[in-house]
């Protein structure tokens, strides 16, 4: 067996509106890079660690509503920090990837593009929140909005929308279509980082797609087989 060069740990984010199937990927790809002996986590946004979450519940419970985008992206960032700090970071630095559902472009599509934050602020937070952590690669997950949203009210009967009260998903389909654009626009001021995928595909399809996409990206991938 050959020696293997020391291996670099990759910070992988997933983005994109409602309903597009990011979870579904992030663990589909968990489980590809465990069949090839690669150590991941899977972690989201907000939240990832416990002070976090608790932003999370806080935010997503509509509590934060009242307060404005502009306070709200502060909270975004500052649970941000704390999952950067206490879990995307270390873990990184222990060899393992990190694989986030959601991350830094969620505060700049959804508060930012979408919500009207005047972007200044949007990058000083990203500063402060990354605190140097940035993605390595980002898959933006592209989806109509109207295909979308119709999964995400399929999901919601199934799962009780009710239980969550999750006030973004409850957004009209013209703010969905502006919060597509604003992921397009943030992929292409990004070109080297993100990559668009269309997302109406079969899972085992996009998974593929996806797989592809970091076999491009990752050099070390070509030497592994599942
Ligand atoms: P979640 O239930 O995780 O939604 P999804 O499955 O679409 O990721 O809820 C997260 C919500 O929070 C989602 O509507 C996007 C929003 N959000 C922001 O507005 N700003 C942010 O910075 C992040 C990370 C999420």
């Amino acid at each position: 067996m050959l020696d293997r060069a020391p291996r670099r740990s990759r910070f992988i984010t997933f983005e994109g509106g409602e309903g597009v199937g990011k979870s579904t990927q992030v663990k589909r790809l968990i489980a590809a890079l465990g069949r090839r002996e690669i150590p991941a986590i899977r972690t989201r946004e907000p939240g990832g660690t416990p002070n976090a979450e608790a932003v999370r519940a806080f935010i997503l419970q509509g509590r934060s509503e009242q307060w404005g985008p502009g306070a709200e992206a502060v909270l975004f960032a500052a649970a941000r920090l704390d999952h950067v700090n206490h879990l995307i970071a270390p873990n990184l630095k222990s060899g393992r990837w990190v694989i986030s559902d959601r991350f830094s472009d969620s505060t700049r599509a959804y508060q930012g593009l979408t919500g009207g934050v005047d972007v200044k602020l949007i990058d000083a937070l990203e500063v402060l929140a990354l605190n140097g952590n940035k993605p390595d690669l980002t898959i933006v997950l592209d989806m109509d909005p109207e295909i979308a949203f119709r999964r995400v009210l399929e999901r919601e009967t199934e799962a009780s929308l009710a239980q969550t009260g999750d006030r973004f998903e409850k957004e009209d389909l013209d703010w969905h279509k502006r919060l597509r654009e604003a992921f397009l626009a943030i992929a292409r001021n990004n070109a080297d980082r993100c990559v668009v995928i269309p997302a109406n595909q079969a899972e085992d399809a996009l998974e593929q797609e996806i797989w592809d996409v970091l076999l491009r990206r990752f050099a070390e991938l070509t030497e592994r087989s599942a």
